[in-house]
């Protein structure tokens, strides 16, 4: 199938990027957290803490599983979604896997305004932001291209991500 996954950790542009990509592309983008909010007609943040986190791995394994029988898309996943074994698989089968990489000080300032985050949304979240990286390392490290977006801008990402998929 041809379609192009993004993935990686919250605050590396997957959603803007992803978005960017798929007007350039004419293919329709899916954003899995959009689809997971409407589908439960709760914020991402009140699903953490309403129905906590194993609840909202659930509905993130359905809505990555829709999603990945989908053709000619762009998929932007959550950060975690592809630290399960079979969201990565369902992934993989679908299209081409590209992890946006940045910092922990890029991810921290990209981040540190929005409380939409339950994750981040913590007294320290660089230190989560660096532990979490560290967990999630070999996961991401599982795709096919990726690309540090430290000091590039969102078109430059984009014109990546396009070459990488045109390969
Ligand atoms: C998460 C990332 C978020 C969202 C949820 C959990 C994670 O998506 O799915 O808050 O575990 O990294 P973004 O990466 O799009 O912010």
């Amino acid at each position: 199938m041809n379609n192009i996954i993004l993935v990686g950790f919250m605050g590396t542009g997957k959603s803007v990027v992803g978005k960017k990509l798929a007007a350039k592309l004419d293919k329709d983008f899916i954003e899995l957290d959009d689809t997971i909010e409407s589908k439960e007609k709760m914020s991402i943040k009140d699903i953490f803490e309403k129905k906590l986190e194993p609840y909202f791995r659930q509905v993130e394994k359905e809505a990555v599983k829709e999603a990945a029988k989908r053709e000619n898309v762009v998929i932007s996943a959550g950060g975690g979604a592809v630290i399960d074994d079979e969201n990565f698989k369902n992934l993989k089968n679908s299209g081409i896997i590209i992890c946006l990489k940045a910092s922990p000080d890029t991810i921290l300032k990209r981040t540190k305004n929005i409380k939409t985050r339950p994750l981040l949304n913590v007294p320290d979240p660089k230190k989560q932001i660096e532990e979490l990286l560290k967990k999630r390392e070999p996961y991401y490290n599982k795709a096919d291209f990726s690309i540090d977006t430290d000091n590039l801008t969102v078109q430059q990402v984009t014109e990546q991500v396009m070459k990488f998929s045109a390969k």
